[in-house]
């Protein structure tokens, strides 16, 4: 029998459709919003090619209040997995109009929609961009909050406006109150073991990963590692990077533990997912270079601006009460991410 119905936001893109992925042989049924401004609907064929299973995919803004409304009268959904959003920082700095409206207005507009049609379970892609500065480079969620450009500060502002949200049910002594969970993803990296869905990045990628994948493929000719200065082990910049299908089982978890007694009268919590480990530029083209038999040509470069040395995940919190905890290691990201690279050089096109 199957389970019930997920709203996916977001589901043609890269975490979103790995997500449908885990729902579907979850058995749940998976109803995806999407308005493919950075995906392609060919990446939901390939979900239900490797599930064989179907999906309902809607080609929505979820800034239309009208299309919402109709897809929650259309379908019996129950809970969200909210990723449709804007990502890029850089791209956040020269727009933060469009970045909050698309993020921010997005999620006021989805959840709306949510609380007219009475769903609310809600699982929120944050991310670790949401830390302010710290004394320790090993983030727990209570550490303090504070984003330093657009895009860090649009996830901010969703989390603040989600937490008031679940907030308000207790003075207005709410019937059935909001459950959500935040989770703030450290560097989700990797592809599904199939090769069929993965990373598409417009352009050239921002991102380290995809970035040496494509030096290693021919594509782009020499990556920069931005800065060889910063006080790491071996000077470059430190990062928890961890399985997008580790990540994506994190979400499932988080439904789960949204549906039990735990959160029976609601609530609002933020959970880390990142392994806890920490890998440095340096070490991260090394292990390429042995995984894949493929040279990574670099050049050190000058420092990133924005760039922190080293961060990575405290991953306890979600590991005592999700139950979850990354399984993956980073020989696994980079063959996945290396499998799916070499099926489809040209991403989905
Ligand atoms: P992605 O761009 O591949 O996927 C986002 C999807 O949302 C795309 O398919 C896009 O077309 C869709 N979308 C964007 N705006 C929309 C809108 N207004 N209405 C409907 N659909 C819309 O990005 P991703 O890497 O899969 O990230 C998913 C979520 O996770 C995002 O919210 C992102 O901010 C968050 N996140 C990502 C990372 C990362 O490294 N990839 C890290 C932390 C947090
Ligand atoms: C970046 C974003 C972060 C976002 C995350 C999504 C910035 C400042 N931060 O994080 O908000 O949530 O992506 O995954 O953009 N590097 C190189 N050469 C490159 C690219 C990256 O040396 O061409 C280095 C970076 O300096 C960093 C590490 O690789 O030390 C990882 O970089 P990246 O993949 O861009 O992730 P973050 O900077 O951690």
């Amino acid at each position: 029998m199957s389970k019930q119905t997920v709203l996916v936001t977001g589901g043609a893109g890269y975490i979103g459709s790995h997500a449908c992925i885990e729902l579907l042989e979850a058995e749940y049924q998976v109803v995806v919003v999407d308005n493919l401004s950075n995906s392609k609907p060919e990446s939901l064929r390939r979900v239900e090619r490797i599930t064989d299973k179907s999906l309902q995919f809607y080609e929505a803004d979820i800034r239309d209040k009208q299309a919402l409304a109709a897809i929650f009268n259309r379908e019996s959904i129950t809970a969200v997995m909210h990723f449709a959003g804007l990502k890029a920082v850089g791209e956040s700095c020269a727009q933060p109009l469009n970045y909050y409206h698309n993020n921010v207005y997005g999620t006021l507009v989805l959840a709306e929609a949510m609380s007219e049609a009475n769903v609310k379970q809600l699982v929120f892609s944050s991310s670790a961009t949401v830390y302010g500065e710290s004394a320790s480079v090993q983030y727990a969620e209570d550490f303090p909050l504070g984003a330093i450009n657009p895009y860090g500060r649009s996830k901010f502002m969703i989390e603040e406006i989600l937490r008031d949200l679940s907030a308000a049910d207790s003075v207005i002594g709410a019937q059935s109150p909001w459950k959500i969970a935040l989770l703030r993803y450290f560097n989700p990296i990797g592809a599904h073991e199939s090769g069929l869905i993965g990373e598409d990045p417009n352009g050239i990628p921002n991102n380290l990963m995809p970035y040496v994948s494509q030096v290693a493929i021919g594509k782009l000719e020499q990556l920069s590692v931005f800065g060889d200065d910063y006080p790491t082990h071996d000077g470059t910049g430190v990062r928890d990077y961890i399985h997008v299908v580790d990540l994506v089982k994190g979400h499932l978890k988080a439904l789960d533990v949204l549906q039990s007694e735990k959160f029976e009268s609601g609530g609002c919590k933020a959970y880390n997912l990142g392994t806890g480990r920490g890998y440095s530029v340096l070490e991260i083209i090394k292990t390429f270079e042995t995984v894949t038999g493929r040279k990574v040509d670099y050049k050190i470069a000058p420092r990133r601006a924005g760039d922190l040395a080293e961060c990575f995940a405290n991953p306890e919190l979600a590991y005592k009460e999700l139950g979850w905890k990354a399984e993956k290691n980073l020989d696994d990201m980079i063959a996945d991410t290396w499998n799916w690279q070499c099926q489809n050089p040209q991403g989905y096109v």
